[in-house]
């Protein structure tokens, strides 16, 4: 891969192209920020670093979508974070007024880009980019899945004191308060997690994981989480420039996997040089199954809301 864009050089934005950079692995990593500065401000802060870090990739930043010209894939940030006690369905509307001139400059500057959202809600968003292009939705998908697993499995090698590196979890629907925390494909080096923590304890974690967000942007108060979703993006992109084939849990949309069409929503899904290559489909359990049907009608009532 040559070119990666990020447009938002907010505090994800930043972050990913941090990480990007660090790992040499693109000739250029380009910001843009419609805010005066801040793009070319942030460029320059990490190239500056380049010496010290080791890496060759060139970080620019611009306050014009101009400079993702020919991308090979653009990751979107942009819009309004949500603020303490807002869902991310808050900002649906203001984000959308965001995406909706992005999906044009993508078109007309990247027309060849695969695009990774970020911006929430994001399931919808990446829906509402997916119809704006009217682009293959081998690259059009979302970060969800990536994110809430790995923070799932973070809480649990925190319960458990075994190796985050032992821990694969797994999480499906919308990224909301409906996700979907697979336990029964949750996995302590292949051993299923039910052998290490009991019920309550399970549950708990579910819980937590469903407000993995919303805890840190408690926490945070003026600003929600970039370092785990900036790994998460970078997870995928990972994924992408390598041809890995990766099985990783990614807003996709759907096109009758789990018995749904027309809509965005995390699943899992064969990541690799073709983008989104495949969905792959999980036998769910009665109560799995009914879970994940309500998150989809939670983003089938946000997506109304666009339509
Ligand atoms: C999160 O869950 C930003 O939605 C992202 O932190």
């Amino acid at each position: 891969m040559k070119k990666i864009s990020i447009i938002g050089a907010g505090r994800v934005g930043e972050s990913t192209a941090q990480i990007l950079a660090y790992r040499d692995n693109v000739h250029e990593v380009v910001l843009t920020d419609i805010r005066d500065g801040v793009a070319e401000g942030t460029a320059l802060d990490l190239q500056e670093s380049a010496p010290l870090f080791g890496f060759d990739t060139r970080v620019n930043g611009s306050e014009s979508n101009e400079a993702i010209v020919d991308s090979d894939i653009v990751v979107i940030t942009a819009g309004l974070p949500r603020k303490p006690g807002m869902s991310r369905s808050d900002v649906l509307e203001a984000n959308l007024a965001v995406i909706r001139p992005i999906a044009d400059d993508v078109m007309k500057y990247a027309p060849n880009a695969m695009v990774i959202l970020v911006t929430n809600p994001v399931d919808v968003m990446s829906y509402a980019f997916w119809k704006a292009t009217g682009w293959d939705r081998s690259r059009v998908f979302g970060l969800s899945g990536v994110l809430d697993a790995a923070r799932m499995a973070s809480f649990i090698a925190m319960e458990t004191g075994y190796s985050n590196l032992d821990v694969s979890a797994m999480v499906l629907g919308g990224h909301g308060d409906s996700m979907v925390p697979m336990i029964s494909y949750t996995t302590i080096s292949g051993i299923p997690v039910s052998n290490f923590l009991d019920a309550d304890t399970i549950a708990r974690i579910v819980d937590r994981t469903r407000n993995g967000g919303a805890e840190i942007l408690a926490l945070k108060k003026t600003s929600s989480a970039n370092d785990s979703p900036a790994a998460a993006v970078a997870t995928m992109i990972d994924a992408i420039c390598h041809d890995r084939k990766r099985i990783l849990p990614c807003v996709a949309m759907l096109d009758g996997e789990y018995g749904e069409k027309d809509i965005a929503l995390g699943v899992p899904v064969v990541l690799g040089s073709g983008g989104m290559e495949k969905v792959i489909e999980l036998p769910l359990s009665d109560e799995e199954a009914a879970l994940f049907k309500q998150s989809s009608d939670q983003v089938t009532k946000d997506i109304e809301l666009i339509s």
